[in-house]
């Protein structure tokens, strides 16, 4: 599942993030050449912004006409597409990523996959160990209240991978508690019932963008590791 369906208000660019240009080829279709090169991939399913839906087509066909795609709308917030998404998916075990992160390389997504066939998780994310001393700070202030323990701490990244059964129990409980528009991402939903989540790490590459400066960065990544 490809999570595109994001206005992309921080990065200004006028349109839809996923469909803002990176090196000749929408956001999108990075992730979409990504999965179709990852050998565990059976097919996509992409929620795409209201009236992105021919050119959420239009990408998938162009960065992977062979692989079984679908296009659904997506929702209002994030993680309310992705349900949206994983409601059609067809698979036992299913992946979650953001458009937003153009850089994920396909060997991440059979990492997981093979991760979750081999250990009995609810699930297994993308994830980097936190590179700076964390600080925690009161609600709006920048006062110090507490340092973190760097060696604790990891930044949750996509793909982050299922089990669907479980996924979409934990979708339709957090919905239940109206608590599915606020989760930043899937993992907590299956922390939130209760089930084992595991770190898989990241390349250091796999940035998200969100700003037009992450643009120029993702570029010069998508350089160094010589796929422009
Ligand atoms: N996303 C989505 N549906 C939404 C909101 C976001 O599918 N209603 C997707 C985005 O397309 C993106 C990913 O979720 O690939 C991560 O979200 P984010 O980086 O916040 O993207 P945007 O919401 O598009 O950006 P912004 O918050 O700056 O508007
Ligand atoms: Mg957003």
């Amino acid at each position: 599942v490809i999570a595109a369906a994001g206005s992309g208000e921080r990065l200004g660019a006028g349109g839809p993030k996923a469909f803002v240009e990176l090196a000749g080829r929408p956001l999108l279709g990075w992730s979409v050449a990504a999965a179709a090169e990852a050998a565990s991939t059976e097919a996509l399913v992409v929620a795409a912004p209201d009236g992105f839906e021919e050119a959420a087509e239009a990408a998938i066909a162009a960065a992977a006409p062979d692989l079984a795609a679908q296009v659904v709308p997506g929702g209002a917030s994030r993680a309310e597409s992705v349900r949206l998404a994983t409601a059609v998916v067809g698979t036992d075990l299913v992946l979650i990523h953001d458009a937003a992160r153009p850089l994920a390389p396909a060997s991440l997504f059979d990492a997981i996959v093979g991760r979750l066939e081999r250990e009995p998780a609810a699930a297994v994310i993308a994830a980097a160990p936190i590179r700076d001393t964390g600080k925690r700070a009161a609600d709006g202030a920048a006062r110090v209240e507490e340092t973190l323990v760097r060696e604790h701490l990891w930044a949750a990244q996509t793909p982050q991978g299922f089990r669907v059964g479980a996924l979409r129990a934990a979708q339709a409980a957090a919905e239940q508690a109206g608590e599915l528009a606020g989760a930043t991402d899937e993992a907590r939903l299956i922390e939130g019932a209760g089930g084992e989540v595991l770190l898989e790490e990241a390349p250091a590459y796999n940035v998200k963008v969100t700003t037009a400066e992450d643009l120029v960065v993702a570029e010069a990544l998508l350089a160094v590791r010589g796929r422009v």
